[in-house]
C-alpha cells in the first residue's frame, strides 16, 4: 500500500494574508482588504486536540475545512486523524477514501456507526460486541493521515443506541490506543445525538459561515448550542476559529466578518477565499492542496492551521 507525502507548499507561490488584532472599522470600503483577525487574547494550544468543524447549516464549507485543515496539519507532520460523521453524502469518506487491507470482508470494514453501535450481531445469531475508534481507523493514501469513514447508516444510531450516546466519542478517543496529535471531525449540520458526541468531544470548534445575511443568524443559533454543552457537558469547548468561506470582498462579506468578530472575541476571524479549484478537488480524490497548490484557499487555509496550533510560520 503506497501513501503519498504531503509537500509543503512552494514558498514563493504562498499568497499568506496580513494579520491584525482588530480591524477597523471606519476603513472605507476601497480601501477595505481582506485579512485575518487574530485578537491579542488568542492562545493557540498544544497537540493532542480535537477540533470539531460545525455549523448548522449545510452548503457553508464544513467537508472543505475539515479536509483542507486535516492535509494542512499532515503535511506539517502531524499525525491527523479525519472522522466523517455527517451521514448526509458522507462527503469526507467519499472524497479522501478509506483504504482497507485487500481481502477484507465488507463486515469488518469498520466505521464510525460501529464505534456507536458495535458489530452487527451476524446472521449466525453472533453476539454483537463493541468496536474501538481504532479499529474503524484507516489509512487514506495520503501520509500522516487517517480516516474513520462513514456511511448513510450512520443516522442508525439515532434511533437504535440506547445510551450513553453523550460520551461514546470522548471515550472512544480518550481510550485509543494509536497516537495522534489532531482529530479533526467533519460534523453534521443536524443536531442530532452524532453531532452532539462531536461537539462534547471537542477541544475546539472551527466554524465555517458563508457570507450572507442568514449565515449570522445561524452563528447566532449555534453560539446557543454551543454555550449549553459548555455549561452541561464540555466546559473546555471553545470557538477557535470562524471562517468566512467562498470570501470575495463585498460588503455582506464585511459584515459576516465583523459579526463573526463581535460574537466570537476570542476567535481567530479569517476569509477564506473563493477559489474555483476548491470545488472541482473532490472529483479528483484529492484535497485541494494536492489538486492545486497555488490556490489561495490553500493558502487560506494553511495560514490558519498554523494559527490555531500555533505552528511556526503562520504570521
Ligand atoms: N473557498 C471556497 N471557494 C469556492 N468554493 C468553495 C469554497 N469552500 C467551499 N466551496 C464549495 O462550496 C460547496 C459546499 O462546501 P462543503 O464543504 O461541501 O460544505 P458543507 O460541508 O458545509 O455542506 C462545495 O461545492 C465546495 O466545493
Ligand atoms: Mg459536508
Amino acid at each position: 500500500m503506497t501513501r503519498h507525502s504531503i509537500p509543503p507548499l512552494a514558498v514563493d507561490t504562498l499568497d499568506y494574508l496580513p494579520i491584525v488584532g482588530e480591524w477597523d472599522p471606519d476603513t472605507p470600503y476601497g480601501q477595505w482588504a481582506a485579512s485575518v483577525r487574530v485578537p491579542p487574547t488568542f492562545r493557540p494550544v498544544g497537540t493532542p486536540r480535537v477540533v470539531v468543524v460545525a455549523n448548522n447549516k449545510g452548503g457553508v464549507g464544513k467537508t472543505t475545512t475539515t479536509v483542507e485543515l486535516a492535509t494542512a496539519w499532515a503535511a506539517m507532520g502531524l499525525r491527523v486523524r479525519m472522522i466523517d460523521a455527517d451521514p448526509q453524502g458522507a462527503a469526507v469518506t467519499a472524497w479522501i477514501g478509506a483504504l482497507y487491507p485487500d481481502g477484507l470482508p465488507t463486515e469488518q470494514r469498520y466505521n464510525l456507526r460501529h464505534v456507536f453501535l458495535g458489530t452487527e450481531p451476524g446472521a449466525a445469531g453472533g453476539l454483537t460486541r463493541e468496536v474501538s475508534l481504532d479499529e474503524a481507523t484507516w489509512p487514506t493514501a495520503l501520509e500522516n493521515l487517517d480516516l474513520v469513514p462513514c456511511g448513510p447508516d450512520l443516522s442508525r444510531v439515532e434511533y437504535e443506541r440506547t445510551g450513553g450516546t453523550d460520551d461514546a466519542l470522548r471515550y472512544a478517543i480518550a481510550e485509543s490506543e494509536q497516537h495522534y496529535d489532531v482529530t479533526v471531525i467533519d460534523a453534521s449540520r443536524t443536531m442530532s445525538l452524532v453531532t452532539l458526541a462531536c461537539l462534547i468531544a471537542a477541544d475546539d470548534a472551527v466554524v465555517p459561515v458563508k457570507p450572507g445575511v442568514l449565515d449570522a443568524m445561524g452563528v447566532a443559533s449555534l453560539d446557543e448550542i454551543l454555550a449549553r454543552i459548555r455549561r452541561r457537558q464540555n466546559p473546555k469547548l471553545r470557538v477557535a476559529a470562524v471562517l468566512a468561506t467562498m470570501w470575495s470582498k463585498s460588503n455582506l462579506a464585511r459584515d459576516v466578518q465583523e459579526q463573526a468578530a463581535e460574537d466570537y472575541p476570542e476567535a481567530i476571524v479569517s476569509p477564506i477565499r473563493n477559489t474555483t479549484q476548491v470545488g472541482e478537488a473532490p472529483h479528483s480524490g484529492k484535497p485541494t492542496r494536492l489538486y492545486a497548490p497555488r490556490a489561495t484557499a490553500v493558502a487560506d487555509y494553511d495560514q490558519v492551521a498554523r494559527l490555531i496550533l500555533g505552528t511556526p510560520g503562520a504570521a
